[in-house]
């Protein structure tokens, strides 16, 4: 099982200060040394959080050997551009609208068969293993397979959000989703919104291969670093 670790919201932190710290890269770095199998990013048409230099300092260090770069992003021609130039390991396709929070639903690959199917190309032809984010639906993921993409992420995001029952029967769905692809010979990933708490009952299931987390863990760093900063600022001080 693939721990990709989402990054994004290091640079969030950075970015709402305009400052040179934290630095996504360095923090990239930490999550290996940690056990993290690879890192993700996701270069947004706004720039709210990773910026282009980001992407290539990380590119940078995939082309290296140092780390698995899996690119999140728009399937707009800019993105395909920087893409087939930075050349990461992996990217993954997800759909993009620029007044939300994160990225809410999965990608209507069935919707727009003919223009992913190009990006898929391109992409794959720079040696990029594409990825399509969708939704756990049956339809989605005969799509993603008709287009020529060998990975799917399952969006995990409202089972995160779900209880009880309905929870459960959000948890089915991602199962037939991902034995579907399975069947199909498509490798499965899964993410967003996976917290402590809701990750095991995805990690068991048989044919996900991967997750992508970022938010809590960037979250949980917050509350088990937290201690250590203060105390070194009142060390500091005191000296
Ligand atoms: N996978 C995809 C495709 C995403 O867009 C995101 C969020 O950027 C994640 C995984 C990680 O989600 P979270 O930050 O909620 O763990």
């Amino acid at each position: 099982m693939h721990l990709g670790v989402n990054i994004d919201h290091i640079a969030t932190l950075r970015q709402a200060r305009l400052t040179r710290y934290p630095d996504p890269v360095d923090a990239a770095m930490l999550c290996l040394e940690a056990g993290a199998d690879g890192i993700t990013a996701h270069l947004r048409e706004d720039r709210r959080h990773i910026q282009d230099s980001d992407m290539q300092r990380l590119a940078a260090l995939a082309e290296q050997g140092v780390l698995h770069l899996n690119m999140e992003m728009a399937a707009t021609n800019e993105m395909v551009a920087i893409a087939c130039r930075l050349k990461p390991q992996a990217c993954c396709l997800v759909p993009e609208k620029r007044e939300e929070l994160t990225t809410e639903g999965g990608l209507d690959v069935l919707a727009h068969q003919l223009r992913l199917a190009s990006v898929v190309d391109k992409l794959s032809a720079a040696g990029c293993r594409v990825s399509m984010f969708i939704d756990p639906d049956e339809a989605q993921v005969r799509a993603s397979h008709a287009i020529g993409a060998p990975v799917i992420e399952l969006h995990t995001g409202h089972y995160a959000n779900l209880a009880g029952a309905a929870r459960q029967a959000e948890l089915a769905r991602i199962r037939q989703a991902a034995e579907v692809a399975a069947e199909l010979g498509l490798i499965v990933h899964a993410g967003h919104g996976l917290t402590v708490d809701n990750t095991p009952a995805i990690a068991a299931i048989a044919h996900i291969e991967g997750l992508n987390i970022g938010h809590a863990i960037v979250a949980d760093a917050v509350f088990k670093g937290l201690k250590a900063a203060v105390a070194d600022f009142k060390a500091v001080m005191q000296r």
